[in-house]
This record gives C-alpha cells, sequence and structure tokens, in this order.
C-alpha cells in the first residue's frame, strides 16, 4: 500500500489543473473528487469507519510528531513519547478524531450539496484560525490521515486516491478559511486605525448557518 500512496504525489499535479485521479475533467472546480471515487468512498467508509481509531492513532502520531506545538490547543504539552501516547488517548484528541469521523459521513451524505458543505467547512477554517490553527497543520493532518487510511485499510490504489481527494477537500476548503479570516482581520485591524466601527460576531455562532453540519458527539438533532 505504500506503493499507491507514493503514486499520489503524481495526481495531486493533476488536481492542480482540476483533473480527478482518472484523468477526468471534474464538473464541479469546488469539488475535484469523481462521482466514480465518492461511489468507492462510501463503499470504502463501510470499513474505515470501523477502523477510525486505529487510523487516527496513526495519523496522530505523525501529526504530533512533526509539530509538537500544536498539543497546547489540545490542553497539553508534549515533551517525551510518553506523552504523545497520552495525547492521543485523550479526551480532547478523541473527540477531534470523532468530530471528524462524523464531518466525513455529513460530507459523503451530502456531496451533491457541494455549495452548502464548502461554505460550512469554510465557516469551520475560520473557526480554526481564531484558536491558533495554522494551514500548514491541516495540509499535515490530511496527509496523515491519508497515510493511515492507506496503512490500515490495504485499500486499492483508485480507493487510496479517492480519499487523499476527500482529504485535500476537507483540508483545502479549511485553509480557505483560515486564509480569509486572517484577511479579515487585517481589514478589521485598518478599519479600527481609521476608527471606523466593525461587527463583532463570534464565528462559532456563525458556522455552517442553516447549514450547519451537526459534528459534535453530544449533538442529537443532526441536520439532514
Ligand atoms: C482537515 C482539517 C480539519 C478538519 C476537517 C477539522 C474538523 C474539526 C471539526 C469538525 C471540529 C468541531 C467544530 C465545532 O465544534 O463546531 C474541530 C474542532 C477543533 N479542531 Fe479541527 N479540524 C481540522 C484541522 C485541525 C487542525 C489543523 C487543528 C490544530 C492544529 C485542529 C484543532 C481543533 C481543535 C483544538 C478543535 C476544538 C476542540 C474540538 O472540537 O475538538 N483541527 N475540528
Amino acid at each position: 500500500m505504500g506503493n499507491s500512496c507514493a503514486q499520489n504525489s503524481q495526481v495531486n499535479i493533476q488536481k492542480e489543473e482540476n483533473l480527478s485521479s482518472e484523468g477526468n475533467y471534474c464538473i464541479n472546480p469546488e469539488l475535484p473528487i469523481t462521482d466514480n471515487e465518492i461511489q468507492l468512498l462510501k463503499e470504502s467508509w463501510v470499513t474505515v469507519s470501523q477502523e477510525w481509531n486505529e487510523i487516527c492513532t496513526m495519523a496522530f502520531q505523525r501529526w504530533f510528531k512533526l509539530y509538537p506545538e500544536i498539543a497546547h490547543l489540545f490542553g497539553t504539552t508534549l515533551n517525551n513519547e510518553n506523552q504523545l501516547s497520552q495525547l492521543i488517548k485523550s479526551h480532547a484528541i478523541q473527540g477531534h478524531a470523532n468530530r471528524f469521523k462524523k464531518l466525513i459521513e455529513k460530507v459523503l451524505q451530502q456531496m451533491t450539496e457541494i455549495g452548502k458543505l464548502s461554505k460550512t467547512l469554510i465557516d469551520y477554517g475560520k473557526f480554526h484560525h481564531s484558536f491558533g490553527a495554522e494551514q500548514k497543520y491541516a495540509t499535515c493532518l490530511a496527509i496523515s490521515l491519508k497515510y493511515g487510511v492507506c496503512e490500515v485499510s490495504k485499500c486499492d490504489f483508485k480507493t487510496a486516491n479517492a480519499w487523499d481527494s476527500l482529504f485535500q477537500y476537507l483540508a483545502g476548503m479549511l485553509k480557505r478559511g483560515m486564509r480569509s479570516a486572517k484577511e479579515e482581520e487585517k481589514i478589521s485591524e485598518a478599519n479600527q486605525e481609521n476608527d471606523q466601527p466593525t461587527e463583532n460576531l463570534s464565528i462559532r455562532n456563525v458556522i455552517g448557518g442553516e447549514n450547519k453540519i451537526v459534528v459534535n458527539e453530544n449533538d442529537e438533532g443532526e441536520s439532514n
């Protein structure tokens, strides 16, 4: 499976030109995933969802080894291997893994409503920016999760590519939101310098609006 993962880097270059991993042009440039890949993802999700904890353990080990400084965003610091395995088992990290899992479920259900989805993901990006999550961390998380899926589920080359496309799409939208939040901050600062009043909205309150994807573990009344 390591082999198929390595080959994905070539596919990524194609995607910059809105080509899917199978060489077809994508109908919607916002979603670099073909209908066939969506089908593969749905089929693969049956097993991947059951292996999700193992996949996340593998992925988070890479993520935190590369960027130990992000541990503080989950309420701790990392000084040794012992702390790393404790962090990965912690409520904060398991919570994030579960929210990510629910998000994938929703995305796989709502692929056809790509406009709504992208907006919600961009708002998540703004929310992540508000507590200091940077674009490079999201890039690394997406690559690490793809690695985890490849290693644990031993999926075939096409399915591995489809997972790569999905994680890149999720991280890409979050990163767009992060950049947009940065720009908004700059504008807000410039306005303040000019003594202009600015609206003070908490991004947590505006995420998704009526299209909110409910991903918190405690949220019972899930949106469609
Ligand atoms: C593809 C990238 C990512 C996705 C899809 C994702 C998904 C999510 C979701 C759905 C939530 C819950 C939001 C809510 O409660 O309204 C969340 C929260 C959070 N995320 Fe992420 N995330 C990503 C990347 C990151 C990164 C890069 C970091 C840190 C460097 C991070 C740290 C957190 C933290 C600290 C929270 C709040 C606590 C929690 O809800 O677990 N996330 N994320």
